[in-house]
């Protein structure tokens, strides 16, 4: 996510801003910037890459001044340059603001303002906003107030800070959906995006709502609804964390943080791309008509480890809910084949890094043969991001821990609104296509039950701390998350697990069976229950362990088994969603258990990007 610091104090504010990035750079980025109120003029410095490149840039000319905003930039709109880097401005380059969030209403907002003369020069949709909060002030309005009409227009995630210099000494923020937090000094205030950046200066911090809008002087701070103005008492409180826990927000590693952070993650993936009422979703940069998608004969997806297994969840989707022929192949393995793709084949690269060496030499060879490849990538700017012929951004933020979790999350995500787009070209009702949204809407809430739940898994974990393995088990959509949970284990606990679709244990794996070789089952109230149910009874019939995660209530399953993990319903197509997040926290609590380094695992590497 992109971070934020801004200063109005007695002090230079530069190097307090520059610290602030400093501290804020684990949140990942691609570009930073700064603009200080130097004398009465807004002097602005943005710089491509790392904060140290930014710096070299302003030892050259330093701004100086009481008061400034900084940003880093993680890109959600627009790749990683000079130009896009924050601050953006307005017309006058007397208004800047630094923003971190998705406007998803940016297109049609900029167009209102194209007509009104407004010229731009990038192409993000926070510049956007800097256009709009002139257009409102018009030389009248307070900087606050010209902010709060700009809002009140807005729909999507903000977290923003805007200086200008009609308004010197001042400095207004806003928040929703994205973090924001006012640091109280003596004659000093800050904003920043999380308190990793205000811990040198002051602990003493007041956390803004969602809708808040705040202004910060040398002596005071005030927060006022967007809506209607009305002033909001906020309390002071004191941050007790070091600046390392804070990173991590308090959690212990960035996996288990980054598992936490799912259900905002499911609603950036989805902000901006769907239309209830009409049951569709709008997927804008896949560079393929309607007419051109509707005559979709066959999807090919290519990836690799976690990327593979959510391309898997992507085939039983695409091919239930839109009736279209799925492949799926290790990027590895397609690479040296013999590639056949006929016309009319979506072919779909699904990258977390966008660099992994083997998913880009496919798509180099694929596009080399003439073919158009799409990408499903979190990383803007990255050579997979740039080298596609179009595709869809995931908007998962920055992803620190080597396992891949919300990535993965919002990877499906993402392949649940191609099915829908898909689908609804074929002969996927409008009904159908509300109804599959209606319940994707409802998925963080459910997640948000289950992280609950982290406490009863981790105590599950240490009655099987010591096994020699596991055996992974699902059925049709549970299968490629049994995959996915072994894989999640084996990572990061380095305890050995095998997954299997339910179907073949009789083909072989129930050798494996004994009572200290446990199996995981998936088995949500599904089409397959009782399928999955009779294995159960086999393996339970030759006294193996068996842990479950079922729904809610299911009582006869619970007598079946040994320990059951509960999940709330949902329909059967988003079942993964929910089903991938009992195998996370188990892998997570597991690695814990077992003192094993969560974040950074043996032997391997965030981003494979070798052969
Ligand atoms: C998953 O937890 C692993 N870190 C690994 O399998 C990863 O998914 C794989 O290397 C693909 O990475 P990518 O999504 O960045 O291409």
């Amino acid at each position: 996510m992109c971070g934020i610091i801004a200063y109005v104090g007695q002090k230079e504010a530069t190097p307090i801003l520059i610290d602030g990035l400093k501290r804020l750079e684990y949140r990942g980025y691609d570009s930073a910037g700064i603009a200080v109120m130097d004398k009465k003029k807004l002097v602005c410095q943005k710089k491509k890459g790392r904060i140290q490149a930014l710096e070299d840039k302003i030892s050259v000319d330093y701004p100086e001044g009481k008061s400034g905003i900084a940003h880093t930039r993680w890109a959600t709109h627009g790749e990683p340059s000079d130009l896009n880097a924050h601050p953006h401005f307005d017309c006058q380059k007397k208004l800047m603001i630094v923003h971190n969030g998705i406007i998803e209403n940016y297109q049609e907002l900029k167009e209102k303002l194209l007509k009104k003369g407004h010229k731009f020069k990038t192409e993000t949709d926070t510049e956007v906003l800097a256009h709009l909060i002139e257009d409102c002030q018009n030389g009248k309005l307070s900087l606050l107030e010209s902010v709060r009409c700009a809002l009140k227009q807005v729909e999507g995630t903000y977290g923003v800070a805007i200086m200008n210099e009609s308004n010197p000494g001042e400095i207004v923020a806003a928040k929703n959906g994205s973090p924001l937090v006012i640091g109280v000094g003596d004659k000093e205030h800050f904003i920043a995006s999380d308190v990793s950046a205000l811990l040198p200066y002051t602990r003493r911090v007041v956390y803004p709502r969602d809708g808040e809008i705040i202004k910060i002087t040398q002596d005071d701070f005030i927060v006022r609804s967007i809506s209607d103005r009305t002033e909001k008492q906020r309390k002071l409180e004191k941050v007790e964390w070091d600046s390392e826990m804070v990173k991590k927000k308090g959690f212990d590693h960035f996996m288990l943080k980054e598992i936490f952070e799912q259900p905002q993650v499911i609603k950036n993936a989805i902000a901006g791309r769907v239309i209830p009422e009409e049951g569709l979703a709008h997927l804008g940069g896949l560079n393929y008509s309607d007419k051109e998608l509707q005559k979709t004969k066959r999807v090919l997806f290519l990836a690799c480890g976690t990327a593979y297994y959510a391309a898997m969840v992507g085939k039983y989707l695409i091919e239930e809910l839109a009736g279209i022929s799925v492949d799926v192949e290790f990027a590895s393995e397609y690479r040296y084949k013999r590639m056949i793709i006929e016309k009319d084949t979506l072919v779909f690269v699904i990258s977390q890094s966008g660099e992994t060496a083997d998913t880009l030499a496919v798509m180099q060879e694929i596009k080399r043969k003439g073919h158009k490849v799409l990408g499903v990538s979190n990383v803007v700017g990255s050579t997979i991001a740039r080298e596609t012929d179009g595709g869809v951004f995931i908007h998962a933020g920055p992803e620190i821990g080597v396992a891949s979790t919300k990535a993965f999350m919002a990877q499906i995500t993402v392949l649940v609104l191609l099915a829908v787009k898909l689908g609804r070209h074929k002969d996927m009702t409008l009904k159908q296509g509300q109804e599959i949204i209606k319940a994707l809407l409802e998925i963080p809430n459910k997640i948000e039950a289950i992280l609950e739940q982290s406490a009863k898994i981790k105590a599950v974990v240490k009655k099987y701390k010591d096994v020699k393995g596991f055996l992974y088990l699902g059925r049709k959509f549970g299968y490629p998350i049994a995959l996915e949970g072994a894989l999640k284990l084996k990572e990061i606990s380095y305890v050995h697990a095998e997954a299997y679709a339910c179907g073949e244990m009789k083909h072989g794996p129930l050798a494996l069976i004994e009572p200290d070789f446990p199996s995981l089952f998936l088995a949500p109230k599904d089409s397959v229950y009782e399928k999955t149910i009779s294995n159960i009874q086999e393996v339970k019939a030759r006294k193996g362990k068996i842990i479950a995660v079922g729904n809610n209530g299911d009582k006869s399953l619970a007598k079946m088994v040994n320990d059951l993990i509960e999940i709330p319903k949902t329909i059967e197509p988003l079942e993964p969603l929910l089903t991938v997040v009992p195998l996370q926290l188990f892998a997570y609590h597991m690695a814990v258990l077992r003192q094993c380094d969560v974040d950074k695992p043996r032997n391997l590497a965030k981003s494979v990007t070798v052969e």
